[in-house]
């Protein structure tokens, strides 16, 4: 049996029309238009496209949406004096600074120079805490896409038992956060944990997210469980020509899909739901900043 595919890509677009939804309701009857804030620093390819892909959906959801596009060597200083700005600024409901950075600067200092309340990443130090304890924060997006992918498979996650394989601030230890939340049984493992491959059988669910490409396989997999895999690695693929790449996640698809009940692809599973998340967390942002009461998803 095959696993059932998960289609982030038409998730993430009957939540991008949900927001356009309230968007437009904001804009007539609260006369205002959410907006966001991305800064890329420097000429990271890959970091050009997500940027170009974050624009374009904010745009594509009827918020507006401000590019900030600063030059390699830009200064600690020069990039705090714009988040400071920005934070003082009325009309900007969110702000995301594109991860990674260029060597002179501190992404931890930047990260927490970003007001709270309009950190759509949700990696401050007050959101993680808040996220820690069981409040309501800002969340990040990666994890709140999987989670919200896990619930429409599921329902219910009380008492199912996910094994994270990986445990960065961006998404292993958020996801075990949500989780928890929600009530399941939750399992942080790492390239250091012994037996890793044991842990991984022993998982309901399982999200892989260690960027190692194709690293866990379906002898890795309980027959049944959901497979999210975070993992975007670009690999050769000289079967397409010289020099090309291909994009493949941490799980080995074809032997993972034999035995999972559902897992999601790389591309076209994980990726458009973080957009997806950021928009919502906009959303969510301008609203609670203006006292708006709206139904939070
Ligand atoms: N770089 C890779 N992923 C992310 C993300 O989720 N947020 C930011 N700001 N940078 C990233």
């Amino acid at each position: 049996m095959s696993a059932k595919l998960i289609d982030g890509k038409a998730f993430s677009n009957q939540l991008v029309d949900k927001i356009a939804r309230q968007v437009s309701l904001l804009q007539s009857v609260h006369h205002f238009t959410p907006g966001l804030a991305v800064i890329l620093v420097g000429e990271d390819p890959a970091s050009q496209v997500y940027v170009r892909n974050k624009a374009e959906r904010t745009k594509k959801s009827g918020m507006r949406s401000i590019e900030h596009r600063l030059p390699e060597q830009t200064s600690q200083e020069e990039l705090l004096a714009l988040i400071d700005k920005m934070n003082r600024d009325e009309a900007i409901d969110g702000i995301l600074v594109q991860l990674p950075l260029p060597a002179q600067i501190d992404d931890k200092a930047v990260i927490q120079a970003i007001a709270p309340e309009k950190d759509v990443d949700g990696f401050h130090v007050v959101n993680a805490g808040l996220l820690a304890t069981g409040q309501p924060g800002i969340v990040p997006c990666t994890p709140y896409g999987c989670l919200l992918l896990l619930q429409d498979h599921f329902g219910d996650l009380s008492g199912l038992h996910a094994v994270i394989v990986g445990r960065s601030n961006i998404v292993g230890k958020p996801m075990a956060q949500l989780l928890l939340n929600a009530h399941a049984t939750v399992t942080i493992a790492h390239s250091r944990t012994k037996e890793l491959e044991k842990t991984c059988q022993q998982a309901d669910i399982l999200v892989a997210a260690v960027g190692r490409p194709e690293m866990i396989t379906g002898d890795w997999i309980k027959k049944g469980a959901m497979v999210i895999d975070v993992g975007i690695n670009r690999v050769p693929a000289p079967e397409r020509g010289e020099g090309k790449f291909r994009l493949t996640g941490d799980v080995a698809f074809d032997s993972a899909s034999r035995q999972a009940a559902a897992i999601t692809p790389v591309p076209g599973g994980v990726g458009p739901m973080t957009i997806a998340c950021l928009l919502r967390n906009t959303l969510v942002a301008a609203c609670r900043r203006r006292d708006i009461v709206i139904d939070e998803f």
